[in-house]
């Protein structure tokens, strides 16, 4: 409701003011660029990367598009450099945007916004792709979608960030499939979903392959580079755009600088920029984004916010803006874009080790069936925190293939998605049932507790179609399905179009394994598991 009061009331004061304008025309993607849905023609970013700092703070961060005063104030500079879009990194989907959006779709500006906030992003360093993160990213889509000047959505930002940590990059891209598909799922305007990289020499070519690799359904639409290449005077081939250019040039999908802007000399000159914008890159680049509005520690600023509130402009940005001012790319025709063929994805090898096998889709439906079906569960007064030991215990004794997934192999338990306490019920039942039920094996010192199982009939079909059934069986606990595209894990309810809509499951072939000793307590979990209603595939 209060949505639609500020919505009327910023109508009404423009209107009364001076013209009405209209919302921004969509911006759509055809073969490897950008452009105008309203009349097809090229759309290259001129962008500004906005949002203060957020890396002194784990969890709470400033949404810039929240603060109707600091967007008053900002956007008027934003035009001063001829900006067309900002990017964003952190949005907090409870607030209100409706009036910093009017105000940049009146300035002409369009947005792209990550998807993650601080604590609640793909982790490098033990990545996942589940329930809650899919919750946090559709909770955006949600929010933005509506607004026609959302040019796209980046999926993660520099998550795979040199060789040691290539295999992360599966789950974000299981993350760009799931939030591609959710959108079209619900019916939502075709909003491009990509990625953001860091510059890393020995994966950059790998990482840009395996994002826009694949098909239409699980393939990135758009490919960032946080690029810091060219520093103060330099050129197009010494200083390394060259390179990456050839490197990027048949990606098939758009690319920009997703960050740019290298401050090892300063003030910043800003010569990269008729490059970026002349022959030598629009063929293969579709503009950039400078790191950043706001003057903070690190030097990257265009601007000082006063001690009063006021802008100060430093001289980066005057020599941003004359730079910007110089330049006219070439303007191509959407229907002069001849179809382009994707590229090919990397194969596993010493600099990369994610497989184009993605992890599955999360689905809290999936979970709680799951979790229903149990005998024995973490107990609610545990504290995350203690988690891991018992997680570290029990796995030592049991197999938890079931919850662990591989990146590598391409080998995800069907409850990897789950959060992490229902992961954790999973393997405390699986323990329980391995030690013939005794009272000593769901104890954990209080840690675990008895609850009666539970197996719906719908659940039996959710568990099902999710690759469940034949926990049992072995071969069906790990779930080698690339992911069905369904979109209906979304979070609340999805239990019965999860199951209608999983139509392609009998295509997936399940992983089979050798039978070890540890099958026996899978084989156990099955009975248990459904009851009565136990289905082998
Ligand atoms: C296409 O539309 C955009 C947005 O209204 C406008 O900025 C651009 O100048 C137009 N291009 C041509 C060639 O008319
Ligand atoms: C962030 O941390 C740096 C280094 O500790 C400090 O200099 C800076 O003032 C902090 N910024 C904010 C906004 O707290
Ligand atoms: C999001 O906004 C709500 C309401 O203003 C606030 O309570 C919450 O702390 C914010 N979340 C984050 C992560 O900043
Ligand atoms: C979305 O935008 C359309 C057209 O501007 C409007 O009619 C509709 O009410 C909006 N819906 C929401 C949920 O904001
Ligand atoms: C890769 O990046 C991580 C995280 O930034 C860092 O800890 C690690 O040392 C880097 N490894 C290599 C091989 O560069
Ligand atoms: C896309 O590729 C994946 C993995 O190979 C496959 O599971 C899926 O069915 C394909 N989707 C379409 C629409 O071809
Ligand atoms: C460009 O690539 C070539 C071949 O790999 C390399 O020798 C050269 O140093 C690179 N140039 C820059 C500026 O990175
Ligand atoms: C993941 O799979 C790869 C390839 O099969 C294997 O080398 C690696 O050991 C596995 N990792 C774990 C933690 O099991």
């Amino acid at each position: 409701m209060l949505f639609k009061t500020l919505l009327s009331s910023a109508a009404l004061l423009a209107s009364l003011s001076t013209t009405v304008s209209a919302d921004l025309p969509a911006i759509e993607i055809v073969g490897n660029k950008f452009f105008y849905s309203n009349n097809g023609s090229q759309f290259y970013m001129k962008g500004i990367a906005y949002q203060q700092d957020t890396a002194n703070t784990t969890s709470l961060f400033v949404d810039p598009l929240a603060d109707p005063v600091g967007c008053k104030r900002d956007i008027p500079y934003m035009e001063e450099l001829q900006t067309n879009v900002i990017r964003v990194y952190a949005l907090n989907a409870t607030e209100d945007h409706t009036e910093c959006m009017q105000l940049l779709q009146d300035a002409g500006i369009y947005v792209i916004a990550d998807l993650s906030q601080p604590d609640l992003s793909i982790n490098r360093d033990s990545p996942a792709w589940n329930v809650e993160l899919l919750e946090r990213y559709t909770s955006v889509v949600d929010q933005f979608h509506n607004y026609t000047n959302i040019l796209g959505f980046f999926a993660g930002n520099e998550v795979t960030n040199n060789v040691s940590n290539t295999d992360a990059s599966a789950f974000v891209k299981a993350a760009v499939r799931d939030t591609k598909a959710y959108i079209k799922a619900q019916g939502y305007r075709d909003i491009p979903v990509g990625y953001s990289a860091n510059d890393d020499i020995d994966i950059r070519v790998d990482l840009a392959d395996y994002f826009a690799c694949g098909n239409e359904t699980e393939r990135a639409d758009f490919f960032g580079i946080n690029m810091y290449e060219w520093c103060g005077e330099s050129t197009f081939k010494t200083s390394g755009y060259a390179n990456i250019t050839a490197q990027y040039a048949n990606l098939g999908i758009p690319v920009f600088f997703s960050e740019y802007g290298c401050n090892l000399v300063q003030p910043r000159i800003f010569q990269e920029v008729p490059t970026l914008y002349g022959p030598d890159m629009t063929d293969v680049w579709s503009g950039g984004i400078v790191y950043m509005y706001f003057e903070e520690t690190n030097n990257y600023g265009l601007v000082t916010i006063e001690a009063d509130g006021s802008v100060s402009t430093l001289a980066d940005f005057n020599n941003l803006k004359s730079q910007l001012a110089s330049v006219s790319p070439s303007i191509a025709e959407a229907s002069d874009v001849s179809s382009v063929t994707p590229t090919t994805c990397p194969t596993i090898g010493p600099d990369w080790v994610a497989s184009t096998n993605l992890p599955p889709t999360p689905d809290e439906s999936v979970c709680a069936c799951m979790v229903d079906s149990l005998s024995c569960v973490v107990a609610s007064n545990v504290n995350q925190d203690d988690y891991e030991d018992l997680f570290n215990y029990v796995c030592s004794q049991i197999d938890c293939s079931g919850i662990s997934a591989n990146a590598t192999s391409g080998e995800y338990g069907v409850f990897s998605p789950c959060k992490p306490s229902d992961q954790l019920s999973f393997i405390l039942n699986l323990y329980y049932l391995e030690n013939n039920k005794a009272a000593y094996a769901c104890s954990f010192s209080g840690s675990a507790t008895i609850q009666s199982a539970t197996t719906a009939s719908s659940c039996t079909a959710v568990l099902s179609a999710a690759g469940a059934s034949g926990l049992g069986s072995v071969s069906v606990t790990f779930s080698s399905k690339s992911g069905s595209g369904s979109a209906s894990g979304s979070g609340s309810s999805a239990s019965a179009s999860s199951t209608s809509s999983g139509s392609s499951k009998s295509s997936d072939s399940p992983k089979q394994y050798a039978v070890s000793a540890i099958t026996k307590a899978m084989l156990i979990g099955a009975t248990v598991f459904f009851g009565m209603g136990l289905i082998f595939v």
